[in-house]
């Protein structure tokens, strides 16, 4: 672990607000020379390489990049690391997906061996796609968090996962009772939350696979240790919406249930919400709960069009969620060329800077991480990526043809994914390199 300080020079990139709150020009921060210095896994300063480079021992080691964009890292809000196995899979919507691919690949997991092999291939998978912090979904099996947990502490990297919490409505194999999963979850949390940069999500995989005990549970573990994350799927699909009414006759709807156990509040991330109405969504935002935006997954699984300016209206948190393996991709970059396909369907525009933030600082801020990652502000983790303008022909080629940053942006957000990412930083360490 580097604890020595080091600068990287080249042009730099990082988002500081939300576009749809201070407008485009005011939401990030480019140096087109730009100087970002690492010390102690942390960064100390940032600013033009002109203005920094006098501050500097003459001794200091400096990383010189041409033709290369160095951001935060990527934040991935919602993803399931015991779907690498079965990602983009054949034919079917979510809850025959979930029944014919989803559970016999997540049965492995209880599995040392096999959760341990998942694990290193996922993590190394995040990395090579530019994520460096992501909240993810285990499978029911204690196994497989601390296995992720095991591989992710090895990079010391900032990583949030759970079990997943099933007691019903799924094969017997896969299933745990209301009473071993807070006993499992609490072990988790004694063991996990809050070692290192590692933080532990209380997840009820959703509401259909719970009964009112375990959700009762979920919301009491909630309670009962601070800054713990609560991480679900919601208004996915409208097969599993209508289930949710069948099993809770008794609430207004879905995130009624949800509200109803305890389960809203300001570290909790709902995966999709393609179907939250007006009134959902401001009660999500009265929460201070966020939404995980998972594109490619809602197209895969035809779930449907995330309706991203009716979530800008109340002022909800998103976060940008690959949804592994519903979705398609780990790279956030693709992710975010499937997000511009959705505004577009909707007839409305998603903004390079708006991407960028979502992919960044939003995130951070859904997972209440932002004064330590999502951005390049001094004092923040030293997370961060290297972008090559060369990673393909093609994308050489187009991006000469760029006259400016937000051109450029774009472009490596349309044709890029994980050939783009030339290096991951974590903590100042590098922790790929392609
Ligand atoms: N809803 C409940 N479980 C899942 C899952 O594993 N993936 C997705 N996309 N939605 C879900
Ligand atoms: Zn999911």
């Amino acid at each position: 672990m580097p604890l020595t300080r080091k600068a990287y020079r080249a042009a730099i990139l990082h988002s500081i607000a939300d576009p749809a709150e201070v407008g485009i020009e005011a939401s990030y921060e480019y140096f087109e020379d730009g100087l970002l210095v690492v010390d102690g896994g942390k960064i100390s300063a940032l600013g033009h390489a002109s203005d920094l480079l006098p501050t500097l021992p003459a001794d200091i080691e400096i990383e010189h990049y041409q033709d290369a964009l160095i951001t935060p890292g990527f934040i991935d809000t919602h993803i399931h690391f015991p779907q690498t196995g079965m990602v983009g899979a054949y034919g079917e919507q979510l809850l025959d997906w979930l029944n014919t691919y989803t559970f016999p690949c997540e049965s492995q997991f209880g599995d040392k061996a096999h959760a341990d092999e998942v694990a290193d291939i996922f993590v190394k998978e995040l990395l090579r796609n530019g994520t460096t912090t992501a909240l993810v979904f285990g499978s029911v099996h204690p196994q497989s968090v601390n296995s992720l947990f095991e591989a992710a502490e090895k990079l010391d990297l900032r990583m949030i996962a759970g079990k997943v919490m099933m007691d019903r409505n799924a094969p017997d194999y896969l299933t745990d009772t209301a009473e071993s999963s807070y006993v499992d979850s609490k072990a988790l949390i004694e063991r996990w939350h809050g070692k290192g940069r590692l933080h532990y999500a209380v997840t009820p995989r959703f509401a259909p696979t719970s009964t009112p005990e375990q959700l009762t549970l979920a919301g009491q573990l909630l309670t009962e240790y601070p800054d713990l994350y609560m991480q679900t799927h919601i208004s996915e699909n409208l097969k599993e919406i209508e289930w949710v009414k069948e099993l809770f006759p008794e609430r207004k709807g879905y995130l009624d249930v949800y509200d109803h156990y305890k389960l809203l509040g300001e570290r909790s991330v709902f995966a999709h919400g393609v179907h939250l109405c007006d009134d959902e969504c401001a009660r999500l935002a009265e929460t201070g709960s966020a939404i995980s935006f998972c594109p490619t997954s809602n197209f895969f699984l035809g779930s449907g069009l995330f309706n991203l300016p009716m979530a800008e209206k109340h002022k909800l948190n998103v976060g940008l969620g690959t949804d592994v393996g519903g979705g398609t991709s780990f790279s956030l970059l693709q992710t975010l060329n499937e997000a511009y396909k959705v505004m577009q369907l909707q007839g409305a525009r998603l903004s390079p800077f708006k991407s960028l933030y979502l992919a960044t600082l939003g995130g951070a801020r859904a997972l209440r991480l932002e004064d330590k990652i999502g951005n390049l502000q001094p004092g923040s983790d030293a997370d961060f990526l290297v972008l090559d303008y060369h990673a393909t022909p093609l994308l050489s080629y187009r991006l000469k043809q760029a006259n400016n940053i937000a051109e450029t942006l774009f472009v490596l957000m349309t044709l890029g994914d994980d050939r783009t990412v030339q290096q991951t930083y974590a903590a100042g360490a590098l922790v790929h390199q392609r």
